[in-house]
């Protein structure tokens, strides 16, 4: 981050605090950091605290002017490179995506050019109001990017979402983006995420446990690396990356005419997605009632979404396919990578700690044909997916 400047604002939460952490790590890896607090971050955390680790005057109040040949608020915007809002309240979320500055992060971040990080913190109730969502999809809709806020205990006592992630997984996603390397600029990719619905009757169904998780990261990081990407989202609960087309899907053969009717206009296929293999033969149109001892629920197969992409795949696409496996990891990839027609198999030991479904992180392993695996160790479903896009555009290259 030498010669790079990040300007950081902290608006009132008590998750104020770990924008210090935040600053500090920046100022390490070598940015220029300055920070813009609000009135009530300063209740929360003194600017002192902030100019000692930055080393650059915090500017609280829009009319006082640190150097009167400039307009702070104007210089500031100019000047980032990137703009962090960490803690971003509700209330900031809010005023930003109703175009209000009312104050000097907010009058600055209207003004800025530069790619801005909203990192959210609040309440779990209140990160999940509509108006808040509503606020955040405005404000994605309109090229801000969003991290995700984490689960967990949150200092107003509730349990959830709401969480400012920690300095280094903020770090991370800003390492990310200044990594932007542009790299998949032109390319078409669509990514399958999440568990498909196999309706057994209106209330009931077949599903599994992916989150989605891993589908997105590789949504998000294609997105920032300047792919223009289609993702069919399963069941997902996420909210979805910015300058991403998301297309909702239920069931696996939902999803399959979806892949099959975009496939010819893709250049690279990611189906990270946990299809059923299954479905019941016919879905009740009402409610099964539990008049009898036991009932047998019959299942006809799936269409197999990979093969069918694989058997289909013109010469200058490049198809992955993921493998959720508990043992054998290798072998079974390795089978699925030729009977698929794929180019690469994703494979994942969703037994081992921190691995597989619902984790923010993941423990992956790259088969090709004709080249021995690549096995990484555990690290974030983020980086994973910046492995992956870097391993596929190895495979291109090496076509051409
Ligand atoms: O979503 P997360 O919580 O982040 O979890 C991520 C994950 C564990 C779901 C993901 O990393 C993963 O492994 N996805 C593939 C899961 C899976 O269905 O694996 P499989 O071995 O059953 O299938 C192999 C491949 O064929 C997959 O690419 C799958 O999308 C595809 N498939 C499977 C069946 C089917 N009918 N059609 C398919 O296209």
């Amino acid at each position: 981050m030498q010669g790079k400047t990040v300007v950081v604002g902290v608006s009132g939460g008590i998750a104020a605090y770990k924008a210090a952490g935040l600053c500090s790590a920046l100022v390490k890896e070598g940015a220029g950091v300055h920070v813009i607090m609000t009135e009530s971050a300063t209740r929360f955390i003194t600017p002192l605290t902030f100019e000692s680790l930055v080393k650059t005057p915090v500017i609280t109040d829009i009319f006082k002017e640190p150097n009167p040949a400039e307009i702070s608020h104007i210089a500031l915007a100019d000047k980032a490179d990137l703009f962090v809002v960490a803690p971003a309240t509700a209330n900031t979320i809010g005023k930003v995506a109703h175009g209000i500055g009312d104050d000097m992060l907010t009058t600055t971040l209207l003004a800025t050019r530069s790619t801005v990080l909203f990192a959210p913190a609040m309440n779990v109730n209140m990160y999940n109001n509509p108006i808040v969502q509503e606020n955040l999809h405005r404000l994605r809709a309109r090229g801000y990017l969003i991290a995700e806020p984490g689960e967990g205990p949150l200092a107003c006592g509730y349990t959830g979402k709401g969480r400012l992630p920690e300095p280094e997984q903020l770090m991370e996603v800003i390492r990310a983006i200044f990594r932007q390397k542009q790299d998949m600029l032109g390319l078409r990719v669509l990514i399958t995420a999440g568990g498909t619905r196999e309706r057994i009757d209106p209330v009931r169904y077949i599903s599994n446990d992916s989150s989605g998780k891993m589908g997105f990261a590789l949504a998000e990081t294609a997105a920032l690396r300047g792919a223009d990407v289609t993702l069919l989202a399963a069941n997902v609960q996420l909210a979805p990356p910015g300058k991403v087309r998301l297309v909702p899907v239920e069931s696996a053969q939902e999803m399959y005419e979806q892949v099959i009717n975009r496939l010819p206009e893709q250049d690279i296929v990611i189906k990270a997605a946990a299809v059923a293999d299954y479905r019941p033969i016919a879905t009740a149109a009402s409610k099964i009632k539990k008049n009898a001892e036991r009932i047998n629920l019959e299942l006809v197969r799936n269409p197999d979404i990979l093969a069918e992409v694989g058997a289909r795949k013109t010469a200058g696409q490049v198809i992955v396919g993921f493998a959720a496996e508990t043992d054998d990891l290798e072998a079974n990839a390795r089978d699925k990578l030729i009977r698929k027609n794929a180019d690469l198999i994703v494979a994942n030991d969703v037994t081992a700690e921190g691995a597989g479904f619902g984790t923010d992180t993941n423990v992956i392993s790259m088969v090709r044909r004709d080249r021995p695996t690549r096995s990484l160790p555990l690290m974030s479903k983020r980086e994973a997916a910046e492995r992956i896009l870097d391993e596929i555009l190895e495979i291109r290259a090496e076509r051409t």
